[in-house]
């Protein structure tokens, strides 16, 4: 599968979107950007972009060999990017959380990690002029993002999303505190997981020195954000 990389759609605070030479696919870059807090703290850490791409394509890999529908094509031109299927956006981010911590923790003042019962699963309507509010799944359906069986639908993919990217991140000595994935729709309305997965949209401890291995070493101002994101990568290259 050739696919040509066309020209520059849009480039978001993290991803670059590139059209193909197949309407039907688009060219997902990762860049070395960062941002947090609705895009208040900006940044560019070095070697991000090939790292999540890395981590993002095997965890689309895994998802698909499972039967989880995702956006997933291939690779793409360069080693922080890929090919991905069109789809319309949901905008929806769904929240999925094993431990709580980071806003849950802020808003409902439980000990930091303290564990779920299975998965605890949120949604927050994306709208950076809002500021991406909890949205309800009754506004879900009453606003008319999804029905009420597709919303059935989304809550059982994101717990099988999150049993395998938990088993994915334990075999790279990592532990899976919480994520977020995004939906999309195909033409034909097949509902697929799109975006990424990624160190910028979960949390995940190292098993051993109980150590960020994501996101929160920008957002904590942790420090060595680089050299956590290129270590994930390479247990994960190791991995497969
Ligand atoms: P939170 O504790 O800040 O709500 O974050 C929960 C998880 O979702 C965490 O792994 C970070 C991820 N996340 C994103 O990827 N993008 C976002 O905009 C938000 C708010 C969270």
């Amino acid at each position: 599968m050739a696919v040509k990389r066309g020209k520059l759609i849009h480039a978001g605070k993290a991803n670059n979107v590139y059209e193909t030479d197949n309407p039907n696919y688009l060219e997902l870059e990762a860049s070395n950007r960062i941002s947090a807090g609705n895009g208040e703290k900006r940044d560019v850490i070095e070697g991000k972009g090939v790292a999540n791409n890395t981590i993002s394509k095997a965890i689309f890999t895994k998802l698909e060999k499972l039967g989880i529908p995702t956006h997933y094509v291939g690779e793409g031109s360069n080693d922080a990017s890929k090919i991905v299927k069109k789809a319309d956006a949901i905008l929806l981010e769904v929240i999925g959380r094993f431990k709580a911590t980071g806003s849950y923790v802020k808003a409902y003042g439980v000990p930091n990690m303290m564990p779920f019962d299975g998965v605890y699963i949120e949604y927050t309507y994306k709208s950076d002029s809002a500021g991406d509010p909890r949205i309800t799944a009754d506004a879900i359906v009453a606003n008319g993002l999804l029905s009420r069986r597709e919303l059935g639908y989304i809550e059982y993919i994101t717990e099988r999303v999150a049993y395998a990217v938990k088993d994915f991140f334990a075999k790279c000595n990592g532990e899976l505190i919480d994520f977020k994935i995004e939906f999309g729709r195909l033409p034909n309305g097949q509902i697929i997981v799109i975006d990424e997965i990624s160190p910028d949209t979960c949390r995940i401890i190292d098993m051993t020195t109980g150590q960020s291995l994501d996101k929160d070493r920008f957002r904590k101002d942790l420090g060595a954000v680089s050299e956590a994101y290129v270590e994930l990568a390479k247990r994960v290259e190791k991995m497969s």
